[in-house]
């Protein structure tokens, strides 16, 4: 396990428990691929790499016409040197050049894994946990050197990489193109699978046979977006849920992203994934560096459900962060649906103190409690109590709730501004804009400049001296629309496609400063929903709301499409009315809450509208939920139906030490006649017996997993059950 490195086959071998990566320098310093996939023990060239004479590919070295780079596997490939394909990277010198030649020049072994200044990435609690291969490469013209990072973890099988850019010349370099990591693969037989949507649809899984040239998924929005998340997976073609190969790719990063994957002329594939170039230069003055943010590869034997088991433990556990990294999260009421921007203090009070005598833990205030908003035309920036709806402040409104045994939470949107602001009057140039262009809005608000020092450290005073004004302990923060008319007031003009990348790297600061300053508070990143649902924000915030679409039968398919990378622990999922104010479904309230209760579990509707009836149903939400949330959001999940195959969808989580589970079950329409439907369980303990009440029986794990059980007949549309299996 670890790293090695071969020098009398100058070859580099990245071992995790079950995974080898494998690539070595060949002469004149260039990088190959050789392999990755299954652990292998050693290396001894069976696949040696292949040359040819290749009619229209160019030899780069003057006496080998078999040699072109065109047609190498490499690590980190380059343009105009020979290879025609998709660059990693592409620098431009001062002399209008974009040719570069990066060849080796060294490398290091270390143990652990760097943090990445500035930026998220996964980290090690221990040194022990991982190591880190740096190889230099330097392309002695521009004296331009590039440090590219691989870490590999004991307990994870994946590789994460960066790459690090210094001019060490006297002369300009403008950066064109950075790639976190370029993988070629020597085939293509591969379908690709990614995760696009929209606003109220995140995350539906797409899966497409790969075709001769190049395909990507990219965000041009200034945010990872709902269009697109910054995810990408080469499935072989027999890969299913529980077997075959699949090599996915998760950027850590929340803005402009491209990945990209080119099948070429000899069915080689390259992927390479990072910063989206589309409008995107950044200058490197000598002695200055860029470090790129991380992509994390994961390598999967057994299908999409253990790609999704590494994404999951890795990401709870080493890249989430804070005391809630291992806390169980509570029951919240949103007031959102229930109230919109119309409330005032007993409004509220009495929807808490409903709350907390149904089980519920905390009160989150969402968007209204500020300014002079009344509606969403307003007061973004301007983050001090609106006190003709809270006369009393938020202080006293906080005590209040606390008071009924519930915690307190505030929603912000602290990267915006409204044009009817104080903030906007005093500040007209702290926006995102192009002198002389118009400022284009979108829901009526402008995005602030986080590029800028000062545009930061105001907000991050702001929301500090609202954090500290009242005992808060949960905030959700928002963030409704994307970029336009890129540009910032304090950056000179050749640094202007700089800016969407320098914003994120002040939200990474403002959101880093912020936490840590108050480390008692459970952070939720939100972006209309789902939009920002990337492993950059899970970083600073453990948990995304998962969607603004509460609607349980849409929500099978944002959240099956988002627990393919994202853990259970990181989605937040709530009960709203019905119709459905997002499509205007009805369901009842135990789908509703069946849905809800496979995240981070809330409620966001008039709680004091309620009949009897629904409120005890509520009250047995919350009790359960509670019983059992350690092993929703902690334990291990798996998918067992998939809602884009068919007209039910089911799930299940199991404990750590395998004693308790919960399989979940949803049936879309009903069918008539329909056919008698079986579900083979997963994860369990063959060897144990466990007790499902309402079969009022005890299995054995394999006779569950293997014959599994039958589904119950259900009359009607979008019946479902949720039970528990106990160990006796
Ligand atoms: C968008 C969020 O996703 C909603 O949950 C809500 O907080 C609104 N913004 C408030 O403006």
């Amino acid at each position: 396990m670890g790293i090695t490195f071969k020098s009398s086959e100058q070859t580099f071998h990245l071992q995790s428990k079950n995974t080898s990566y494998i690539f070595m320098v060949k002469e004149g310093g260039y990088l190959v691929h050789l392999y990755w996939g299954k652990r292998i023990r050693e290396y001894n060239h069976s696949n040696k790499v292949r040359f040819e004479d290749r009619g229209f590919s160019p030899n780069p070295l003057e006496s080998d016409r078999t040699f072109s780079l065109d047609t190498l596997p490499q690590e980190y490939p380059q343009f105009g040197t020979t290879d025609f394909r998709d660059p990693a990277y592409q620098v431009q010198s001062e002399n209008g050049s974009t040719i570069t030649d990066l060849r080796y020049n060294s490398h290091k072994i270390v143990k652990g894994k760097p943090n990445l200044e500035g930026l998220p990435s996964t980290y090690i609690d221990k040194e022990e946990e991982a190591e880190t291969l740096e190889v230099t490469l330097i392309d002695s013209e521009l004296h331009l050197k590039v440090v590219l990072s691989y870490t590999t973890f004991k307990d994870f099988d994946v590789v994460t990489r960066s790459v690090r850019f210094v001019n060490e010349g006297v002369e300009k370099l403008r950066l064109l193109k950075v790639a976190s990591m370029n993988v070629d693969f020597h085939d293509a037989d591969f379908d690709i699978v990614t995760l696009p949507g929209a606003h109220i649809r995140e995350r539906h899984i797409s899966r497409t046979p790969l075709r001769e040239g190049v395909q990507s998924v990219e965000s041009r929005r200034g945010a990872s977006s709902h269009q697109h998340n910054p995810f990408l997976a080469l499935a072989r073609k027999e890969t299913d849920e529980d077997h075959g190969e699949v090599f996915a790719f998760n950027f850590v990063y929340s803005g402009n992203f491209l990945g990209s994957v080119e099948v070429d002329q000899f069915n080689q594939t390259r992927v390479n994934m990072g910063i989206n170039p589309f409008d995107f230069t950044w200058l490197l003055e000598p002695d200055e560096s860029f470090q790129s943010p991380e992509v994390v590869m994961a390598y999967s034997g057994d299908g999409f459900g253990g790609m999704s088991k590494t994404f999951h433990k890795l990401y709870r556990t080493r890249l989430c962060r804070g005391k809630f990294r291992d806390e169980e999260r509570p029951v919240l009421i949103n007031n959102w649906e229930a109230t919109y921007f119309d409330f005032n203090e007993d409004k509220l009070t009495g929807l808490a103190t409903q709350s907390g005598a149904l089980g519920i833990e905390l009160f989150v205030l969402d968007d209204g409690w500020f300014g002079k908003r009344d509606d969403d035309y307003s007061s973004l920036g301007d983050w001090f109590v609106d006190k003709k709806k809270l006369p009393n402040g938020l202080k006293n409104l906080a005590e209040n709730i606390q008071q009924e045994g519930m915690q307190f939470g505030l929603w912000f949107e602290p990267e915006m501004v409204s044009e009817d602001s104080e903030l906007y009057r005093k500040h007209p140039d702290w926006c995102i804009h192009v002198p002389e262009r118009q400022r284009s809005k979108g829901r009526s608000q402008l995005i602030l400049d986080f590029s800028r020092e000062d545009v930061c450290e105001e907000i991050i005073q702001q929301i500090s001296n609202t954090l500290s004004s009242a005992p808060i302990t949960y905030v959700k923060w928002d963030m409704n629309r994307h970029m336009t008319e890129v540009g910032s007031g304090a950056l000179p003009k050749e640094r202007q496609r700089e800016t969407a990348h320098r914003y994120m790297l002040g939200l990474y600061k403002v959101m880093e400063e912020i936490t840590t300053r108050f480390p008692n508070i459970l952070f939720e990143s939100c972006s209309g929903g789902g939009g920002r649902f990337d492993p950059g924000m899970l970083y600073y915030m453990p948990q995304t709301w998962t969607s603004d679409n509460t609607d349980a039968i849409s929500r099978l398919k944002i959240q099956y499409g988002t627990s393919l990378v994202y853990p259970i622990s990181s989605m937040g999922a709530h009960v709203s009315a019905v119709p459905n104010h997002q499509v205007h479904r009805n369901t009842s309230l135990k789908t509703r809450g069946i849905v809800a209760m496979s995240g981070n579990f809330g409620y966001e509707l008039d709680i004091t509208e309620l009949t009897d009836e629904e409120r005890a149903e509520v009250m047995k939400q919350t009790f359960f939920y509670k019983e059992n949330r350690s092993v929703i959001q902690f334990g291990e999940f798996y998918r067992l139906k998939n809602p884009f195959e068919g007209n039910d969808t089911s799930w299940m989580f199991v404990s750590e030490d395998q004693q308790e589970a919960i399989i979940a079950y949803v049936q879309v329409l009903a069918d008539p006649a329909p056919a008698f439907s079986v579900i083979k369980l997963k994860g369990l303990a063959p060897y144990k017996k466990y007790r499902i009440d309402e079969l009022e029986k005890t299995f054995y794990g394999d006779e569950l997993m293997n014959v599994g059980i039958n589904v119950p007949m259900m009359k009607g549309d979008f019946q479902s059950f949720m039970w528990k299996l106990i160990e006796v």
